[in-house]
């Protein structure tokens, strides 16, 4: 379904940059090989596809289908044994190309002594953003994820969805116009989970791209414009979830509840031209997600208390396109150190300063030299989970009702 669609108002309503290739895919192969050279698995197997600016990809398929393998090969982190992968035009290892993607690795590679606020620190300076925005964006990310309160509190203390959740705010650091997130929800309670769906939308609505691995059909399905059905390496199945999913030669029509006799009617009408096996009337059922959270939100209203964790809070301002606040220092330094009148130049295709430390990020994001494991998980604190709760509820008024 295009995104345009569904969001008139977004920048990607726009048919010029909805038509912006941002990830193109072709015949991409990758065969792991063994010590001696022998083929030992053919992880991806001559695979295309594209995706567009604006759009959220998804894709799915069993384990061992490929997936991050795809993911791994778009991020430049393995070599294509055969095929072309395309990001914004460059190869996945152009410098330039890498600064403008945000990733969440399927398992989390982040350095336990390291607090919350200490790890978004570390991957702001790998994008070489000033000390003023890496503040500014550190709070606000920590605040979406529901983790303000354990800033202070070492990674490796984290319970697996709180890990998820400081995982995708270094994702995020950089504000990256591409998102690729491999399996984003796992670990996630069902709050954390809606959370991290509205907050893929609303990253679509500005125009940004987001690839992403799931198992959790449900998930995918809420969110994804596009998907991709992997098995054995092979796309097995393309589309939009519209396509994918439509069954044409049926029709539903949902009304209030009707008087007996309205129903009796409209049923004489219908028995007419369709066969009686082939109607049915039934109360539709609310999907057990809305369910949940609506349990929940009736549990928090009534102050029931809970050890547990709570989260949520709004989207990050700048991810919602709104102007970073700076800090006073920095706008008089930056008024300051401005020539004036300057000229506006084009950004080189090599700049002599990498936009972004590809040592440490390689170090960062290669799955063979991960980070020592991070350990046994700590509950949230009830302050901790009280002040999470309250940021929750702006969530849902900010972002306005999921597509
Ligand atoms: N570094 C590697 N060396 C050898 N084989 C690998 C390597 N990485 C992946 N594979 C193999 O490639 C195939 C695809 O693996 P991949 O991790 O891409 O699957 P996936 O779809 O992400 O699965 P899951 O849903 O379990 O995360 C599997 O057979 C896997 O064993
Ligand atoms: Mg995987």
């Amino acid at each position: 379904m295009p995104v345009a669609e569904l969001n008139p108002q977004s920048p990607i309503a726009d048919p010029q940059s909805a038509r912006e290739v941002v990830v193109s895919v072709r015949g991409l192969t990758k065969v792991f090989k063994d010590f001696w050279g022998r083929p030992k698995a053919r992880a991806v197997d001559g695979v295309d596809f594209e995706v567009r600016r604006g759009e959220v990809f998804g894709l799915l398929g069993p384990n061992g289908s490929g997936k991050s393998t795809t993911v791994k090969l778009l991020l430049g982190l393995l070599y294509p044994t055969k095929g072309h992968i395309e990001v914004f035009g460059h190869s996945p290892r152009h410098v330039q190309t890498k600064a403008r993607i945000g990733y969440l690795p399927e398992e989390s590679y982040l350095y336990r002594y390291l607090n919350s606020r200490e790890t978004l620190d570390f991957f702001g300076n790998l994008f070489h953003l000033d000390k003023g925005d890496r503040n500014n964006r550190a709070e606000q990310l920590l605040e979406m994820v529901g983790l303000s309160q354990t800033r202070t509190r070492a990674v490796g203390e984290f319970s697996k969805g709180m890990q998820r959740r400081i995982g995708l705010a270094q994702a995020l650091i950089n504000d990256p116009d591409l998102v690729i997130l491999d399996e984003p929800t796992s670990g996630l309670d069902p709050i954390g989970c809606r959370e991290i769906k509205d907050l893929i939308l609303a990253l679509a609505r500005r125009g940004k791209t987001v690839i992403l691995s799931s198992h959790l059909l449900s998930d995918v399905e809420d969110v994804c414009d596009r998907v991709v059905i992997y098995y054995g390496g092979k796309v097995q199945a393309m589309g939009t979830l519209k396509e994918l999913l439509a069954t044409p030669d049926t029709l539903r029509i949902t009304t209030p509840v009707l008087p007996r006799e309205t129903m009796e009617r409209v049923l004489e009408i219908l028995r007419k031209d369709v066969a009686t096996d082939k109607v049915r009337v039934d109360n539709p059922t609310q999907n057990l997600e809305s369910y949940f959270l609506e349990v929940v939100e009736k549990a928090k209203r009534a102050a029931q208390e809970t050890s547990g964790a709570q989260s949520g809070a709004k989207v990050a301002a700048y991810l919602r396109g709104e102007a970073e606040a700076k800090p006073p220092t920095a706008r008089v330094l930056e008024k300051l150190t401005l020539p004036q009148a300057a000229p506006v130049t084009p950004v080189p295709e090599v700049e002599a300063k990498p936009a972004v430390d590809e040592k440490k990020l390689e170090a960062m994001t290669k799955a063979t030299e991960p980070a020592p494991a991070v350990s046994k998980p700590l509950p949230a604190t009830e302050k901790e989970s009280a002040d999470l709760s309250k940021a929750n509820e702006k969530l849902s008024s900010l972002l306005g009702k999921p597509k």
